[in-house]
Protein backbone atom coordinates (compact mmCIF):
# COMPACT_ATOMS: atom_id res chain seq x y z
CA UNK A 1 0.00 0.00 0.00
CA UNK A 2 2.90 2.36 0.41
CA UNK A 3 4.47 1.75 -2.65
CA UNK A 4 4.30 5.07 -4.20
CA UNK A 5 5.38 7.09 -1.11
CA UNK A 6 8.82 8.80 -0.93
CA UNK A 7 10.82 9.34 2.65
CA UNK A 8 12.61 12.15 2.88
CA UNK A 9 14.19 14.70 4.74
CA UNK A 10 12.18 17.88 5.87
CA UNK A 11 13.76 20.81 3.89
CA UNK A 12 12.47 24.36 5.25
CA UNK A 13 10.32 25.20 2.21
CA UNK A 14 7.88 21.77 3.16
CA UNK A 15 6.93 24.18 6.26
CA UNK A 16 3.69 25.19 5.33
CA UNK A 17 2.57 22.03 3.82
CA UNK A 18 3.62 20.19 7.18
CA UNK A 19 1.93 23.07 9.57
CA UNK A 20 -1.16 21.75 7.13
CA UNK A 21 -0.58 18.52 7.74
CA UNK A 22 -0.31 18.83 11.56
CA UNK A 23 -3.53 20.87 11.35
CA UNK A 24 -5.65 18.56 9.08
CA UNK A 25 -4.67 15.51 11.82
CA UNK A 26 -4.42 16.76 15.36
CA UNK A 27 -6.50 20.23 15.37
CA UNK A 28 -6.06 23.79 16.65
CA UNK A 29 -7.56 25.70 19.49
CA UNK A 30 -6.70 29.70 21.01
CA UNK A 31 -4.55 27.95 23.75
CA UNK A 32 -2.31 25.60 20.89
CA UNK A 33 -1.65 27.11 17.53
CA UNK A 34 0.35 25.49 15.23
CA UNK A 35 2.65 28.29 14.29
CA UNK A 36 5.82 28.89 12.24
CA UNK A 37 7.44 30.30 15.47
CA UNK A 38 6.65 26.70 17.73
CA UNK A 39 7.56 24.89 15.27
CA UNK A 40 10.88 26.18 14.92
CA UNK A 41 11.26 26.40 18.89
CA UNK A 42 10.62 23.02 19.03
CA UNK A 43 12.66 21.46 16.05
CA UNK A 44 15.16 24.39 14.56
CA UNK A 45 16.19 25.92 17.61
CA UNK A 46 16.16 23.57 20.50
CA UNK A 47 20.11 23.95 22.35
CA UNK A 48 20.38 20.68 22.25
CA UNK A 49 20.20 20.07 18.11
CA UNK A 50 17.95 20.68 15.60
CA UNK A 51 15.21 17.88 15.34
CA UNK A 52 14.84 14.57 12.64
CA UNK A 53 12.31 15.41 10.89
CA UNK A 54 11.24 13.40 8.22
CA UNK A 55 8.13 13.97 5.77
CA UNK A 56 6.48 11.09 3.94
CA UNK A 57 5.38 12.36 -0.07
CA UNK A 58 2.83 10.66 -2.53
CA UNK A 59 2.33 12.75 -6.04
CA UNK A 60 4.70 15.75 -4.65
CA UNK A 61 1.76 16.05 -1.51
CA UNK A 62 3.06 15.19 2.07
CA UNK A 63 0.99 12.39 3.74
CA UNK A 64 2.93 12.44 6.78
CA UNK A 65 5.35 14.37 8.87
CA UNK A 66 7.42 12.42 11.70
CA UNK A 67 9.72 14.83 14.14
CA UNK A 68 12.18 13.20 16.71
CA UNK A 69 13.57 16.30 18.99
CA UNK A 70 16.75 16.13 20.24
CA UNK A 71 17.25 15.86 24.23
CA UNK A 72 20.14 15.15 26.51
CA UNK A 73 19.96 13.00 30.00
CA UNK A 74 22.52 12.73 32.54
CA UNK A 75 22.39 9.85 34.59
CA UNK A 76 23.09 9.92 38.79
CA UNK A 77 27.03 8.61 37.53
CA UNK A 78 27.83 11.24 35.26
CA UNK A 79 27.50 10.08 31.93
CA UNK A 80 25.36 11.80 29.57
CA UNK A 81 23.00 9.98 26.85
CA UNK A 82 22.09 11.67 23.68
CA UNK A 83 18.51 10.91 23.42
CA UNK A 84 15.54 11.91 20.93
CA UNK A 85 12.14 12.69 21.75
CA UNK A 86 9.36 10.88 19.49
CA UNK A 87 7.10 14.63 19.75
CA UNK A 88 5.14 15.63 16.76
CA UNK A 89 3.77 12.43 14.34
CA UNK A 90 0.72 12.86 12.18
CA UNK A 91 -0.52 11.49 8.94
CA UNK A 92 -2.92 13.18 7.42
CA UNK A 93 -6.32 11.99 7.19
CA UNK A 94 -6.72 11.25 3.90
CA UNK A 95 -3.83 8.64 4.18
CA UNK A 96 -4.26 6.73 7.80
CA UNK A 97 -3.49 3.43 8.22
CA UNK A 98 -1.63 3.05 5.81
CA UNK A 99 1.75 2.08 7.38
CA UNK A 100 3.05 5.97 7.19
CA UNK A 101 3.43 6.51 11.27
CA UNK A 102 5.00 3.12 11.23
CA UNK A 103 7.27 3.56 8.22
CA UNK A 104 8.46 7.30 9.40
CA UNK A 105 9.08 6.09 12.76
CA UNK A 106 11.39 3.44 11.62
CA UNK A 107 13.21 5.09 9.33
CA UNK A 108 13.68 8.13 11.98
CA UNK A 109 15.23 5.37 14.24
CA UNK A 110 17.47 4.48 12.05
CA UNK A 111 18.38 8.01 11.41
CA UNK A 112 18.97 8.13 15.27
CA UNK A 113 20.95 4.69 15.71
CA UNK A 114 23.31 5.94 12.95
CA UNK A 115 23.80 9.31 14.47
CA UNK A 116 24.80 7.30 17.98
CA UNK A 117 21.46 8.77 19.61
CA UNK A 118 21.57 6.33 22.83
CA UNK A 119 17.79 6.82 23.91
CA UNK A 120 14.28 7.35 22.47
CA UNK A 121 11.54 8.74 24.99
CA UNK A 122 8.26 10.34 25.03
CA UNK A 123 4.56 10.46 25.78
CA UNK A 124 2.40 10.05 23.30
CA UNK A 125 -1.20 10.63 23.44
CA UNK A 126 -3.88 7.32 23.13
CA UNK A 127 -3.73 7.14 19.02
CA UNK A 128 -0.09 6.84 19.12
CA UNK A 129 0.25 4.83 21.85
CA UNK A 130 -0.39 1.43 20.44
CA UNK A 131 1.54 2.24 17.35
CA UNK A 132 4.76 2.79 20.15
CA UNK A 133 4.39 -1.09 21.41
CA UNK A 134 4.28 -2.36 17.93
CA UNK A 135 7.29 -0.80 17.29
CA UNK A 136 9.50 -2.10 20.54
CA UNK A 137 8.68 0.91 22.59
CA UNK A 138 8.68 -0.02 26.69
CA UNK A 139 5.94 2.07 28.78
CA UNK A 140 8.02 3.23 31.59
CA UNK A 141 5.14 4.09 33.73
CA UNK A 142 1.96 6.93 33.78
CA UNK A 143 3.15 10.17 35.67
CA UNK A 144 0.66 11.03 37.75
CA UNK A 145 -0.23 14.29 39.11
CA UNK A 146 0.19 16.47 42.14
CA UNK A 147 -1.97 19.19 43.22
CA UNK A 148 -2.47 21.98 46.04
CA UNK A 149 -6.00 22.86 45.53
CA UNK A 150 -7.88 26.19 46.29
CA UNK A 151 -11.09 27.85 46.94
CA UNK A 152 -12.51 28.01 43.52
CA UNK A 153 -11.39 24.51 42.66
CA UNK A 154 -14.95 23.10 43.05
CA UNK A 155 -16.71 25.28 40.03
CA UNK A 156 -13.32 26.91 38.64
CA UNK A 157 -13.24 30.55 37.53
CA UNK A 158 -11.37 30.68 34.61
CA UNK A 159 -12.20 31.26 30.55
CA UNK A 160 -11.33 27.73 28.98
CA UNK A 161 -10.91 29.89 25.45
CA UNK A 162 -8.86 32.75 26.45
CA UNK A 163 -5.65 32.88 26.62
CA UNK A 164 -4.30 32.90 30.09
CA UNK A 165 -2.71 36.17 31.50
CA UNK A 166 -0.39 35.31 34.05
CA UNK A 167 -1.39 38.48 36.17
CA UNK A 168 -4.77 36.89 36.62
CA UNK A 169 -2.56 33.67 38.26
CA UNK A 170 0.54 35.14 40.27
CA UNK A 171 0.17 38.04 42.40
CA UNK A 172 3.06 40.42 41.73
CA UNK A 173 3.57 38.31 38.64
CA UNK A 174 7.33 38.14 37.31
CA UNK A 175 8.24 36.92 33.92
CA UNK A 176 10.44 34.10 33.56
CA UNK A 177 14.00 35.55 33.32
CA UNK A 178 17.62 33.87 32.44
CA UNK A 179 19.37 32.33 35.63
CA UNK A 180 22.76 31.23 36.23
CA UNK A 181 21.87 28.47 39.22
CA UNK A 182 23.89 25.43 39.09
CA UNK A 183 21.69 22.28 39.39
CA UNK A 184 21.68 19.86 41.87
CA UNK A 185 22.80 15.84 41.52
CA UNK A 186 21.05 13.51 39.27
CA UNK A 187 18.83 10.62 41.20
CA UNK A 188 18.00 8.92 38.09
CA UNK A 189 17.77 10.15 34.21
CA UNK A 190 17.78 13.96 34.34
CA UNK A 191 18.00 17.06 31.90
CA UNK A 192 21.05 18.98 32.18
CA UNK A 193 19.34 22.45 32.95
CA UNK A 194 21.86 24.92 31.57
CA UNK A 195 21.24 28.47 31.53
CA UNK A 196 20.64 28.11 27.60
CA UNK A 197 18.22 25.22 28.32
CA UNK A 198 16.34 27.28 30.87
CA UNK A 199 16.34 30.38 28.48
CA UNK A 200 15.28 28.55 25.70
CA UNK A 201 12.76 26.49 28.10
CA UNK A 202 10.77 29.18 30.32
CA UNK A 203 12.06 32.23 28.81
CA UNK A 204 11.50 32.12 24.61
CA UNK A 205 8.36 30.07 24.53
CA UNK A 206 6.92 31.42 21.84
CA UNK A 207 3.04 30.67 23.35
CA UNK A 208 3.35 29.95 27.11
CA UNK A 209 3.89 32.97 28.75
CA UNK A 210 5.89 31.56 32.37
CA UNK A 211 6.21 32.98 35.56
CA UNK A 212 9.07 33.00 38.17
CA UNK A 213 9.18 33.35 41.67
CA UNK A 214 12.55 33.20 43.71
CA UNK A 215 12.98 32.71 47.31
CA UNK A 216 16.94 31.45 49.30
CA UNK A 217 18.45 31.40 45.93
CA UNK A 218 16.13 29.16 44.21
CA UNK A 219 13.74 29.73 41.72
CA UNK A 220 10.19 27.58 40.68
CA UNK A 221 8.72 28.11 36.87
CA UNK A 222 5.33 28.75 36.96
CA UNK A 223 3.02 28.27 33.76
CA UNK A 224 -0.76 29.60 34.02
CA UNK A 225 -3.17 27.57 32.34
CA UNK A 226 -6.94 26.60 31.45
CA UNK A 227 -7.88 23.24 32.36
CA UNK A 228 -11.63 23.44 31.29
CA UNK A 229 -13.40 25.69 33.44
CA UNK A 230 -10.26 26.04 36.37
CA UNK A 231 -7.40 28.28 36.40
CA UNK A 232 -4.34 25.52 36.76
CA UNK A 233 -0.94 27.16 38.10
CA UNK A 234 2.03 24.26 36.89
CA UNK A 235 5.22 24.16 38.95
CA UNK A 236 6.62 23.58 36.00
CA UNK A 237 10.15 22.93 37.36
CA UNK A 238 12.64 24.09 40.66
CA UNK A 239 16.23 24.83 40.76
CA UNK A 240 17.82 25.40 43.44
CA UNK A 241 19.81 24.80 46.78
CA UNK A 242 16.11 25.71 48.38
CA UNK A 243 13.03 24.20 46.92
CA UNK A 244 11.02 24.01 50.18
CA UNK A 245 11.41 27.88 50.18
CA UNK A 246 10.98 28.33 46.26
CA UNK A 247 7.75 25.97 46.72
CA UNK A 248 6.49 27.86 49.47
CA UNK A 249 6.45 31.05 47.47
CA UNK A 250 4.88 29.70 44.69
CA UNK A 251 1.65 28.49 46.83
CA UNK A 252 1.72 31.88 48.27
CA UNK A 253 1.61 33.80 45.36
CA UNK A 254 -1.05 31.23 43.63
CA UNK A 255 -4.26 33.32 42.85
CA UNK A 256 -5.30 30.27 40.17
CA UNK A 257 -7.60 27.86 41.66
CA UNK A 258 -5.04 25.09 41.95
CA UNK A 259 -1.24 24.30 42.30
CA UNK A 260 -0.74 21.32 39.71
CA UNK A 261 3.29 19.93 40.23
CA UNK A 262 4.97 16.37 39.43
CA UNK A 263 8.52 15.85 40.43
CA UNK A 264 10.10 12.13 40.85
CA UNK A 265 9.95 10.70 43.96
CA UNK A 266 12.80 10.77 46.14
CA UNK A 267 13.91 14.06 44.78
CA UNK A 268 14.49 17.33 47.11
CA UNK A 269 11.60 19.28 45.00
CA UNK A 270 9.14 16.15 45.72
CA UNK A 271 9.42 16.38 49.05
CA UNK A 272 9.31 20.15 49.38
CA UNK A 273 5.93 19.97 47.40
CA UNK A 274 4.40 17.33 49.90
CA UNK A 275 5.26 19.69 52.57
CA UNK A 276 3.71 22.20 50.53
CA UNK A 277 0.74 20.40 50.72
CA UNK A 278 1.05 19.39 47.14
CA UNK A 279 -0.23 15.56 47.11
CA UNK A 280 -0.39 13.55 44.57
CA UNK A 281 -3.84 12.74 43.41
CA UNK A 282 -4.56 8.87 43.72
CA UNK A 283 -5.39 7.20 40.11
CA UNK A 284 -4.99 10.34 38.08
CA UNK A 285 -2.23 10.28 35.49
CA UNK A 286 -1.57 13.06 33.56
CA UNK A 287 0.75 11.49 30.56
CA UNK A 288 2.00 8.04 30.02
CA UNK A 289 5.89 8.38 29.95
CA UNK A 290 7.51 5.53 26.91
CA UNK A 291 10.89 4.71 25.85
CA UNK A 292 12.86 3.14 23.33
CA UNK A 293 16.43 2.43 24.21
CA UNK A 294 18.47 2.38 20.97
CA UNK A 295 21.84 0.53 22.77
CA UNK A 296 22.80 -0.94 25.81
CA UNK A 297 22.64 2.10 28.74
CA UNK A 298 24.11 1.90 31.84
CA UNK A 299 20.56 2.19 33.72
CA UNK A 300 17.24 0.52 33.15
CA UNK A 301 15.18 3.40 31.30
CA UNK A 302 12.08 1.36 31.25
CA UNK A 303 11.94 1.53 35.36
CA UNK A 304 10.30 4.57 36.59
CA UNK A 305 12.78 4.77 39.28
CA UNK A 306 15.52 5.67 36.96
CA UNK A 307 14.06 8.80 36.25
CA UNK A 308 14.45 12.68 38.18
CA UNK A 309 12.00 14.85 36.55
CA UNK A 310 9.54 17.59 36.74
CA UNK A 311 6.62 18.40 34.62
CA UNK A 312 8.44 21.04 32.48
CA UNK A 313 10.83 18.47 31.30
CA UNK A 314 8.04 16.23 29.77
CA UNK A 315 5.24 19.31 28.73
CA UNK A 316 6.61 21.08 26.26
CA UNK A 317 3.91 23.68 26.48
C1 LIG B 1 -1.41 8.31 15.21
C2 LIG B 1 -1.24 8.43 13.71
C3 LIG B 1 0.04 9.21 13.44
C4 LIG B 1 -1.15 7.04 13.09
O1 LIG B 1 -0.90 7.21 11.69
P1 LIG B 1 -1.06 6.09 10.59
O2 LIG B 1 -0.15 6.46 9.47
O3 LIG B 1 -2.48 5.91 10.28
O4 LIG B 1 -0.52 4.79 11.38
P2 LIG B 1 0.02 3.45 10.71
O5 LIG B 1 -0.86 3.08 9.56
O6 LIG B 1 1.47 3.55 10.43
O7 LIG B 1 -0.19 2.45 11.91
C5 LIG B 1 0.92 1.98 12.70
C6 LIG B 1 0.38 1.02 13.72
O8 LIG B 1 -0.37 1.76 14.69
C7 LIG B 1 -1.66 1.20 14.81
N1 LIG B 1 -2.63 2.28 14.78
C8 LIG B 1 -2.65 3.37 14.01
N2 LIG B 1 -3.72 4.15 14.28
C9 LIG B 1 -4.37 3.51 15.27
C10 LIG B 1 -5.56 3.78 15.97
N3 LIG B 1 -6.31 4.87 15.73
N4 LIG B 1 -5.96 2.89 16.90
C11 LIG B 1 -5.23 1.76 17.16
N5 LIG B 1 -4.10 1.45 16.52
C12 LIG B 1 -3.68 2.32 15.59
C13 LIG B 1 -1.91 0.37 13.60
O9 LIG B 1 -2.66 -0.78 13.97
C14 LIG B 1 -0.55 0.03 13.08
O10 LIG B 1 -0.17 -1.26 13.52
P3 LIG B 1 -0.13 -2.46 12.43
O11 LIG B 1 0.95 -2.09 11.46
O12 LIG B 1 0.20 -3.62 13.26
O13 LIG B 1 -1.48 -2.48 11.83
C15 LIG B 1 -2.46 9.14 13.07
O14 LIG B 1 -3.65 8.54 13.52
C16 LIG B 1 -2.54 10.62 13.34
O15 LIG B 1 -1.96 11.44 12.62
N6 LIG B 1 -3.29 10.97 14.39
C17 LIG B 1 -3.44 12.36 14.77
C18 LIG B 1 -2.14 12.93 15.25
C19 LIG B 1 -1.66 12.29 16.52
O16 LIG B 1 -2.44 11.92 17.37
N7 LIG B 1 -0.32 12.19 16.65
C20 LIG B 1 0.32 11.60 17.80
C21 LIG B 1 0.70 12.59 18.84
S1 LIG B 1 1.77 13.88 18.28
Amino acid sequence: MTDTLNIREFADNDLDEVLEVFRAALGENPLLRRTPELFAWKHLTNPFGRSIILVAEEAGRIAGVRAFMRWELDTRDGIRLRCVRAVDTATHPGFLRRGIFKRLTMEALDVAAGDGVDLVFNTPNPKSGAGYMKMGWSEVGPIGIMVRPRPGILWGSGDADALPDPDDFVRRNMPAAPVQIPDRHPIGLRTPRTPEYLAWRFVNHPTARYSMVESGGTVAYLRPNHRGPRRELVVSDVLGPAPRAAIRASAAACKADYLAAWFSSGSPERSAATRARIIPVPKVSALTLVCRPLRELPVDPAELPSWDFALGDLELL
